[in-house]
C-alpha cells in the first residue's frame, strides 16, 4: 500500500510550523488517500514539471552535495511501529526538509516488512513514485532513512531525480546552519566522510539510462567516462579530509584549553541538551536573559554557547548551550560533534529539555539519551526539564513527571517554574566545600573578587593590613590562596 500524503490532504507535509506543532491525532483525510487521484492529476495538470535539468548535466557529487533542494516529495518505508508513529516520522523528516530550505509537495509511505534491498521502496512503488514525482514537478526524493549507496543509486536510476536520504537532509541543514569556523568545519568533513563512499557520476547514470548501453551496472560495463573524473574527486575529497581533520584538532586544543581554565577558575557548568526544537535557546535566555538566537526552525544552534550567570545566593556558574539532538543523529555527526558535546560530558549539572508538547515526548528523551550514551556523558546529574508546559497537555506532562523520577515542567515562554528550576540548579550545584581564612593585602583585589564570584563568604572585614575573610571556596581557590595563610580544611 502506498499512501500519498499531500499538503492539500491533510495540512500537515507541508508546513513545518503544523509539523512541528504535530497535533497528535490521526492525518486528516488518511482514509480517503487512494480515494483522489482524479484530484492530483487536476492539480498536476496545472504544475509545471520542473526541476528535471539537474539529472541531465554531467556533474558529480561534489556539485550535487551544493544544489539546493527545492521541491521534494518524501518517501518512507513503514516496517514496524504504529501509524501515527510511522506518520510522525514522516512529519518530523517534512519539518527537516523545509528547515532546509525545501517545499515538500507530497509525502508517499509504504507498508512493507523491512525496506527493499535494491530500490528501498518496491519496485512497482519505486514506479508509482517516480509518477509522482513527475506530476508534481519535484526535484528531488528524500527518503526516510539511511540508505545504502547502492540503494540509492538503484531508486535514482527509477525515478530519475536526485534521491538523498535523511542522513545527507541533516547534514545539509547542519551545513547551513553552523556558525563558527570549528563548527563549519565539523560539518565538512562530516559530509565529505558520508559523501567518499556515494560518489557516483550523474553524466554516466544518466546515459545509462538513456542510451542503455552499459546496463549491466557492474564490472566492465558499467566503466565510463565518468569513472576518472570520480577518481579526481575522490582524491580531492581525501585530501580536503586530511587538511580538515589537522586543522580541528588544533582548534580542539585550543577548546580544551578555554575550557580547562574554566574548570580551573572553580566555576560549575549547566550544559542543556536536548532534542531539536524542544526550546532549548529560549530556556537559555530566560535563564540568563542573553540574546541568543532563537528560531522555529530545527537545528537553529549549532555552535555551543556558553553564557555567565549566577544562583539566586551569588555563586556564580556557567550555563552552555548545545547542538539540538534528531533520532538518528547521522553517525558521521556525532563523530562530527563529539567533541561539542563534550560539554555535556563535562558539566556538573545536565538540563534535558523535552519539549511537552510533542505527541511522542518519551521517543525524543530515548533519541537523546542514546546519543548522550554514545558520547560518554551518562554519568552526569540529568534532570528532565519538560518544557513548553503552557502548549502541552497537564496529562502527558504529570504521566513524564511519573515517568522521570527527578524532572520539573516549565515554560520557557511564560517563564511558569522558571524560579523552581533556578533553584534546583542551586541545590545540585556542587558547592564550596573547603573552609579558608586569609588574610588578603589590599593589592590582592583581584582575589577578594574571585573569593565572591567563586565562594561563599561567612565573614568580611576590613583591617588595616587589607581585608580579612573567611569563606567556603573549592579545591583550586584554595590552592591558591594558601600563601595567604590559614587555610583549614574541612
Ligand atoms: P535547536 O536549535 O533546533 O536545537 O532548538 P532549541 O531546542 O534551541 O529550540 P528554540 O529555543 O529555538 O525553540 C524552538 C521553538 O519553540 C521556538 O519557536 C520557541 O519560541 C518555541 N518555544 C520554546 N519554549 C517554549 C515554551 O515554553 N512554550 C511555547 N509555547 N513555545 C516555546
Amino acid at each position: 500500500m502506498t499512501e500519498p500524503l499531500r499538503d492539500d490532504d491533510d495540512h500537515l507535509l507541508s508546513r513545518r510550523a503544523q509539523a512541528l506543532a504535530a497535533e497528535p491525532g490521526p492525518i486528516e483525510g488518511r482514509d480517503h488517500f487512494d480515494g483522489d487521484q482524479l484530484d492530483r492529476e487536476e492539480r498536476s495538470a496545472l504544475r509545471r514539471v520542473s526541476g528535471l535539468s539537474t539529472e541531465l548535466e554531467d556533474i558529480t557529487e561534489v556539485e550535487y552535495r551544493q544544489l539546493r533542494l527545492e521541491k521534494v516529495v518524501l518517501a518512507a518505508v513503514w516496517s514496524h511501529g504504529t501509524a501515527e508513529e510511522a506518520e510522525n516520522s514522516l512529519r518530523e523528516l517534512a519539518a527537516l526538509a523545509e528547515t532546509a530550505g525545501s517545499e515538500v509537495l507530497a509525502g508517499v509511505l509504504q507498508r512493507r516488512p523491512n525496506p527493499d534491498p535494491g530500490t528501498y521502496l518496491g519496485s512497482g512503488k519505486a514506479l508509482e513514485l517516480r509518477d509522482i514525482v513527475l506530476a508534481e514537478g519535484a526535484d528531488t526524493v528524500v527518503c526516510d532513512s539511511e540508505l545504502a549507496p547502492s540503494q540509492r543509486r538503484a531508486l535514482e536510476d527509477v525515478v530519475k531525480v536526485k534521491v538523498i536520504d535523511r542522513t545527507a537532509l541533516i547534514l545539509d541543514i547542519f551545513a547551513q546552519h553552523a556558525k563558527s569556523r570549528e563548527g563549519k568545519a565539523q560539518v565538512e568533513l562530516a559530509q565529505l566522510q558520508y559523501l567518499l563512499p556515494r560518489l557516483r557520476g550523474w553524466g554516466e547514470s544518466m546515459s545509462r539510462q538513456a542510451g542503455g548501453q552499459a546496463a549491466g551496472g557492474q564490472g566492465m560495463g558499467s566503466r565510463g567516462p565518468g569513472e576518472t573524473k570520480i577518481e579526481l574527486d575522490r582524491r580531492r575529497i581525501n585530501s580536503r579530509i586530511a587538511k580538515l581533520k589537522r586543522e580541528l584538532s588544533g582548534m580542539k586544543t585550543h577548546r580544551d584549553t578555554r575550557r580547562s581554565a574554566r574548570a580551573n577558575r572553580g566555576v560549575p557548568a549547566v550544559a542543556i541538551a536536548g532534542y531539536t526544537n524542544a526550546g532549548k535557546s529560549t530556556l537559555l535566555n530566560r535563564l540568563t536573559h542573553a540574546g541568543v538566537l532563537v528560531d522555529n526552525q530545527l537545528f537553529a544552534t549549532l555552535d555551543t554557547t556558553v553564557r555567565r550567570t549566577e544562583t539566586p545566593d551569588g555563586r556564580e556558574y556557567t550555563l552552555t548551550d548545545t547542538v539540538g539532538f534528531v533520532r538518528a543523529l547521522p553517525h558521521q555527526l556525532v563523530e562530527a560533534f563529539r567533541s561539542t558535546l563534550e560539554e555535556v560530558a563535562d558539566a556538573d549539572l545536565l538540563l534535558h529539555v523535552v519539549d511537552a508538547s510533542h505527541p511522542d515526548p518519551e521517543s525524543q528523551i530515548s533519541a537523546v539519551r542514546a546519543v548522550l550514551a554514545d558520547v560518554d556523558a551518562t554519568d552526569v546529574k540529568e534532570v528532565v526539564v519538560l518544557n513548553k508546559a503552557d502548549l502541552a497537555d497537564p496529562e502527558v506532562i504529570a504521566r513524564v513527571l511519573r515517568e522521570e523520577k527527578y524532572s520539573i515542567a516549565v515554560s520557557a515562554r511564560t517563564g511558569e517554574g522558571v524560579d523552581e528550576l533556578l533553584e534546583l540548579i542551586a541545590r545540585e550545584l556542587p558547592r564550596p566545600q573547603i573552609d579558608v581564612e586569609v588574610l588578603l593585602p589590599y593589592d590582592r583585589g583581584d582575589l577578594v573578587s574571585r573569593l565572591h564570584e567563586e565562594g561563599e563568604i561567612l565573614r568580611e572585614e576590613h583591617v588595616a593590613e587589607g581585608t580579612r575573610l573567611r569563606a567556603r571556596v573549592m579545591p583550586n581557590l584554595a590552592a591558591e590562596l594558601e600563601p595567604f595563610e590559614g587555610t583549614l580544611a574541612r
